[in-house]
């Protein structure tokens, strides 16, 4: 099975003008394309690792050879991560639903969350995620390298951020806090309230 780069659920410019039309359309048809296809490339010889999904893949990265482990631990990473994240950004999403109520009980206010969160996504050092994720029931944040995703810690991502230059750079240059900030203007809170009931269910 050929994994495929999936449509993005949207036109480049529907984020504008907090996301750039250019940047989507690169992010997408560049670099998550590149993760599918290096992916696509690692598995090649591969016939029964190859018809696992992504996810199975990165939560069982010890059953893949050693040769190749590195490349479906970053290549998978960045095609599941990118996959995820897409359909979670959309323009005037109310913030409100059972995702919001949780983080309220978990970090005091929403101003509280949108702080820690956005700090955790700043002070990432390099390239990587910031994460709001369900860990053993409770919602907490976490930093992850390069294309790690949580669920190889046995974690579930409820919503993440790209903090690749790749994701801002065009834009925001190196003003990443910048971007961070613009970024709260494009959850799509009722995609991440899907993630939050999954995850807690
Ligand atoms: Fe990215």
């Amino acid at each position: 099975m050929e994994h495929m780069l999936p449509n993005l659920p949207y036109v480049f410019d529907a984020l504008e003008p907090f996301i750039d039309a250019r940047t989507m359309e690169i992010h997408h048809g560049k670099h998550h394309q590149a993760y599918v296809a290096n992916l696509n490339a690692a598995l090649k010889d591969q016939p029964s690792l190859s018809a696992m999904s992504v996810d199975k893949l990165l939560r069982n990265l010890n059953e893949v050879p050693e040769s190749i482990r590195t490349a479906v631990r970053n290549h998978g990473g960045g095609h599941l991560n990118h996959s995820f994240f897409w359909p979670t950004l959309k323009k005037d999403v109310a913030a409100k639903g059972p995702a919001i109520d949780a983080i309220v009980k978990k970090f005091g206010s929403f101003e509280a969350f949108r702080e820690q969160f956005s700090t955790t996504a700043v002070k990432l050092f390099g390239s990587g995620w910031a994460w709001l994720v369900v860990d053993n029931g409770e919602l907490a944040l976490v930093a992850a390298p390069n294309q790690d995703n949580p669920i190889m810690t046995g974690k579930i991502p409820v919503l993440g951020i790209d903090v690749w230059e790749h994701a801002y750079y065009l834009l925001y240059q190196n003003r990443r806090p910048d971007y961070v900030s613009a970024f709260f203007n494009v959850i799509n809170w009722e995609k991440i309230n899907e993630h939050y009931l999954a995850a807690v269910s």
